[in-house]
């Protein structure tokens, strides 16, 4: 093991000179794909993954840690010489890794950096109260809203009246991408109202309930990365939340996506960069708690003018799978900048061909699922085509199920036609007892290529 002695000057433009052992959270396959990104760089010494899947364990040590236990994740880094910790979910992020790892690091004179933001800014994701307020303070596009607790039904039914229907309930705190309910019934709607906030539906997260207007558009995504003082726009993509074609049944992690987002043009991200990205990195440097990481903006596009949905303060999940096949700028050198505050000297490089990811996922998802069935890979991967584990797990010479999103897969096309039959084609070639996916994904988007 060869442990860098300059790491303070890493950040400081001379990288060349070091090798870095890097700490990644996390386990989908957002993960497995920082995980390839990194390993191409040669200045990578040590990944550890925590905990990981079989996917990830292809390019680093998966380790059995709690990302959320941000003592022993500390430890575990000067255990093991860590330099750079990468959050690849929010849970870490909310409970406030990057300020307690960086405050004890400094206290004992190690230089450990994190590549997410602080808890401050993770209220963001963590608190749609928090981040709706925010969004009011900087004058930044979203729907209307109002919060309420239990205590406040009257007024909440009073706010409502004043909405058209369909209402859109979002439980305040995390609800693992659950906490949104969405019905057409006032009746439904002060219903799943009491239940959120008497704590019956979704514990301390539904206590309180941000109500808010329905934005009618198609949704996309726009990522930003940032390291305190300097911003760039990272990519856009489109994800499909909801388990079966045309957008029906329960919403899920993601069953697949396409970047770039063809109608987000120039002018439309534009919009994006003056409304929404300027005066959020803008507001939260004027409001005392610079940005540093990824910064994940779920958008409706309504009628050509982009509104907030929600913030994420990290990469989404199949995002991820889409947009790092295109990032030609290293990824290693994109985190160590944004962590250690040198993002202007880096050029954000994508890409211009699609990709497109398709989700497999295990019967049942996102409900009951089955695990530990056999998974059978195809022989050979084509050029430019990547096959990203989330639920899986090496046992003995097999990899089997693990989980409800079982494997993304993804390749590179000059257009989503292209890039969506060579996936379509691929997935074809794995199988696993239960395997589902959705056969409809990037369909939507096809007209815009035309326009
Ligand atoms: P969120 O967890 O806030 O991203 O919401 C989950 C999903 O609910 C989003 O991806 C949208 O499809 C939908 N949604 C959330 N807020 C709204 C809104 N104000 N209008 C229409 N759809 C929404
Ligand atoms: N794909 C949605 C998310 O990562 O939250």
């Amino acid at each position: 093991m060869f442990s860098c002695l300059f790491w303070g000057a890493c950040f400081e433009g001379i990288g060349y000179l070091c090798f870095v052992n890097v700490l990644l959270l996390g386990s989908g396959g957002r993960e497995h794909a920082f995980a390839m990104k990194m390993a191409q760089s040669d200045r990578l010494n040590n990944l550890y993954i925590a905990p990981g899947n079989a996917g990830t364990a292809q390019f680093g040590k998966n380790v059995s840690l709690n990302p959320t236990d941000v003592v022993a994740v500390f430890q575990f880094c000067k255990d093991n010489q860590i330099q750079l910790v990468v959050p690849g979910n929010e849970d870490p992020l909310v409970a406030g890794i990057s300020d307690y790892i960086e405050a004890q690091a400094a206290q004992e004179g190690l230089d450990i950096k994190v590549a997410g933001p602080s808890h401050w800014c993770a209220q963001l994701e963590g608190s749609k109260d928090f981040s709706k307020a925010f969004m009011g303070r900087h004058a930044i596009p979203t729907a209307r809203y109002q919060s309420f607790a239990l205590s406040q039904l009257d007024e909440a039914a009073a706010f409502m009246k004043t909405l058209e229907p369909p209402y859109v309930l979002k439980a305040d705190g995390l609800a693992a991408g659950k906490g949104v309910i969405i019905t057409t019934s006032f009746e439904e709607a002060m219903e799943t109202l009491r239940e959120m906030t008497d704590g019956s539906k979704f514990g301390k997260a539904g206590e309180v309930v941000v109500i808010e207007e329905f934005l009618k558009g198609i949704e996309l995504s726009v990522f930003g990365i940032s390291d305190g003082k300097d911003w760039k726009v990272l990519a856009s993509a489109k994800d499909y939340k909801r388990i079966f074609d045309n957008d029906e049944g329960p919403n899920t992690g993601g069953m697949g996506a396409i970047s770039p987002v063809p109608f987000a043009d120039e002018a439309f991200m534009q919009k994006v960069i003056d409304r929404i990205l300027k005066p959020t990195y803008e507001g939260l440097v004027s409001e005392g708690h610079p940005y540093k990481g990824f910064l994940f903006v779920g958008l409706m596009n309504v009628g050509g003018d982009p509104f907030v949905i929600e913030y994420n303060v990290r990469m989404g999940d199949p995002e991820t799978e889409a947009i790092f096949p295109r990032l030609k700028t290293p990824m290693l050198d994109l985190l160590k900048a944004m962590a250690g505050g040198n993002l202007g000297a880096v050029d954000v490089a994508l890409d211009s061909q699609t990709a497109a990811t398709i989700f497999l996922v295990s019967g049942g998802y996102p409900g009951d699922i089955e695990k530990g069935k056999v998974i059978e890979f195809p022989n050979a991967v084509g050029e430019d085509q990547w096959l990203f584990h989330a639920g899986t797990k090496q046992e003995g010479e097999s990899v089997v199920t693990n989980g409800g999103r079982v494997i993304a897969v993804t390749s590179l096309g000059e257009d989503i036609p292209s890039a969506l039959l060579r996936s379509n084609t691929l997935a074809s070639q794995i199988h696993f007892d239960g395997k589902f996916n959705r056969t409809d994904i990037g369909l939507d988007l096809m007209k815009y290529h035309t326009l």
